[in-house]
């Protein structure tokens, strides 16, 4: 069939691409499972560094994995001098998404083996990636507002040592546990558009750290990543319960997207929404302020009762992030954090079967005609 003759499947909607092992998302009973295990469940039983190594191996670490694991990915948390010049570079009023992506690629400069792009020299760069990201988010958080860089520590796990970096101490297990959680629950999610695009990239063979870069990329745009920010940004201009339902109605009105609701896949609910709600709770309740949660409820709701949209992840992720603390403009980042594993595990899925990806489009522009020379054309 020519193209000229072919539907057309605007933004890939319902297409199957090809197959994965790494996640399974089922929207008709509102689930998704890692390598087969629940999310929910992952949640409630396993650390974010037991979650990365699943996605990256098929199967829960046991206890002498974990160990090596943990040892390796705490070894490497540091930065070189020259990455953490480079970030110092980065204009004060550049997105941090913006210098995570410039900070990714320049740690793909100073790999001296490139040439490798084996499963094994992959899983190597994705546990760096997954230890050192977290170092380049706090170095320019701090750096912009003209604090020194808090080196990482070796001795904690992954999640405390993020917050040590950021504000030079440890919180309390509730702030970990949700912070922990959100990383869990953002790690990896199919074929979403930003881990699409690093699958992209790498089945032309280009390298792993060229295909991060892609989705960091992909992941920043407000119709992905970029949602968690945008959906504490809402909430702001809302700003008390009493103005809620009246806000949600007049956007609606104005039929203007509501950030933080609406899913490709999933069409009744995202199935990660109600764990994070859960912990987006314990975070109100551990900062004493529900205005947030307060609001929030009455959104979901009139939005449920007037269009039938459910939120998706970012909606109680963003204000968690906010309620722990961190500036806005660092939720995206913090989904990279988390993302490097999905992405990683599917740059090496791609890799270990590739085929160029390289889909065709049908032509809609103007007929075949002639050349009329410069002096000619007047
Ligand atoms: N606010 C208002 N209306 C929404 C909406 C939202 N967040 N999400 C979907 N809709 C409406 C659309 O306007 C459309 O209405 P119509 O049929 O009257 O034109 C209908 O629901 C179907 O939406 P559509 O845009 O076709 O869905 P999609 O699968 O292409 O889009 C998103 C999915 C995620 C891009 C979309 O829901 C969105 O923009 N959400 C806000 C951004 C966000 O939270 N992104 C994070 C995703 S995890």
């Amino acid at each position: 069939m020519s193209a000229e003759e072919a539907v057309i499947h605007r933004g890939l909607d319902g297409v199957v691409v090809d197959t994965t092992r790494i996640s399974k998302v089922m929207p008709e009973i509102n689930s998704l499972v890692y390598h087969g295990y629940p999310v929910q469940e992952l949640v409630e039983l396993c650390s974010f560094e037991e979650v990365a190594w699943l996605i990256w191996h098929g199967e829960l670490p046991d206890a002498r994995q974990h160990a090596e694991f943990q040892a390796v990915e705490r070894s490497q948390r540091g930065i070189s001098d020259d990455l953490l010049a480079v970030i110092r570079k980065i204009p004060r009023t550049a997105h941090p998404m913006d210098a995570l992506r410039t900070g990714v690629s320049f740690l793909g400069t100073e790999d001296l083996e490139m040439d490798k792009i084996d499963a094994e020299a992959n899983l190597k760069r994705s546990v760096a990636m997954l230890a050192k990201i977290p170092a380049m988010v706090a170095a320019f958080y701090r750096l912009r507002k003209g604090q020194e860089f808090i080196p990482p520590r070796q001795d904690i796990g992954f999640s405390e040592n993020f917050f040590h970096m950021i504000f030079g101490k440890v919180p309390a297990p509730e702030v970990i546990k949700a912070f922990d959680v959100s990383m869990v629950l953002y790690a990896e999610h199919g074929f979403n558009a930003s881990t699409f695009t690093t699958r992209v990239i790498v089945s032309s063979l280009s390298d792993i750290y060229s295909g991060v870069v892609g989705g960091i990329g992909s992941l920043k745009g407000p119709l992905h990543g970029g949602a968690n920010e945008a959906v504490m940004h809402l909430l702001l201009e809302v700003g008390d319960p009493t103005h809620a339902k009246e806000w949600m109605l007049t956007t609606l009105r104005e039929k203007r997207v509501v950030m933080g609701f609406g899913h490709r896949v999933y069409k009744n609910g995202d199935s990660r929404v109600p764990t994070m709600t859960k912990y987006m709770h314990q975070m109100a309740d551990f900062t004493g302020n529900k205005k947030w949660l307060e609001i929030s409820d009455i959104l979901a709701a009139t939005m449920i009762e007037q269009k039938n949209i459910h939120p998706n992840l970012d909606f109680p992720s963003g204000p968690a992030y906010y309620m722990m603390g961190f500036d806005i403009d660092m939720f995206t980042p913090f989904f990279v954090m988390s993302r490097i594993t999905g992405w990683t595990a599917h740059i090496m899925e791609q890799q270990a079967n590739n085929r160029l990806i390289r889909p065709l489009s049908q032509y809609n522009g103007i007929g075949e005609r002639r050349v009329v020379p410069l002096k000619q054309r007047g």
